[in-house]
């Protein structure tokens, strides 16, 4: 169930849903979702075969994008989770800040950065000089989806499940002012 809000309506076959002021259409159904996921753990579990790496789940939009990739890791390997803001209040302070640190130890460690979606870059990019201060052996970024056309930082970015136009979605962990994270689908917002 959504909150009092939110509701769910079919509409032209494609079900909608309404999460404060907006409505979404269903854009990348969960089947879909578990198999990329699927076919991205499959490369990741090649490469780091007997690497035993750590993957660092970027908290909170990431957290289902890693409990389904995981499952489908069948290597050694690690998770770590941790908390990043580009924002201090309303104003950008173009630093990012770790809100939850890690605790686990990285250094000689190969790293793999779980990341639910790269915009314009600007939070992964200000996060890894911080990351690379504790020398891990290597850093990889995979991102459940990218949207090329919104990327001001390059960013190098080599496990990717979905390349996306640049419109606002939310769902499977994604928000819309902290709404819609539990939905199961991926929706993209109806410009009305
Ligand atoms: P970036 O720093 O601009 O790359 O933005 C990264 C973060 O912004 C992501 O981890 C998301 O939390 C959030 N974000 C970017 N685009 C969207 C979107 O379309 N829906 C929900 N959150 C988004
Ligand atoms: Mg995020």
């Amino acid at each position: 169930m959504l909150d009092k809000n939110s509701s769910l309506v079919p509409e032209q076959e494609i079900p909608v849903v309404r999460v404060k002021d907006k409505r979404f259409r269903v854009f990348i159904p969960y089947e879909d979702i578990q198999e990329r996921i699927r076919i991205m753990a499959a490369a990741m579990t090649r490469e780091y075969e007997g690497k035993k790496p750590i993957f660092l789940s970027v908290l909170t939009g990431s957290f289902m994008f890693a409990a389904d990739l995981m499952k489908h890791i069948n290597i050694d390997c690690e998770i770590a989770f941790t908390r990043l803001s580009s924002y201090s209040g309303t104003s950008t302070t173009g630093k990012v800040e770790m809100i939850m640190d890690f605790k686990e130890e990285i250094k000689g460690r190969h790293v793999v950065i779980l990341e639910d979606i790269v915009d314009s870059g600007t939070t992964l990019s200000r996060f890894l000089p911080t990351l690379e201060e504790h020398r891990p052996a290597s850093i990889a970024i995979a991102s459940l989806l990218i949207k090329p056309e919104a990327l001001k930082y390059p960013l190098d970015v080599p496990y990717v499940g979905f390349r996306i136009s640049n419109e606002f979605i939310i769902g499977y962990g994604l928000d819309y002012d902290g709404a819609g994270r539990n939905l199961k689908d991926i929706y993209q917002v109806v410009v009305e």
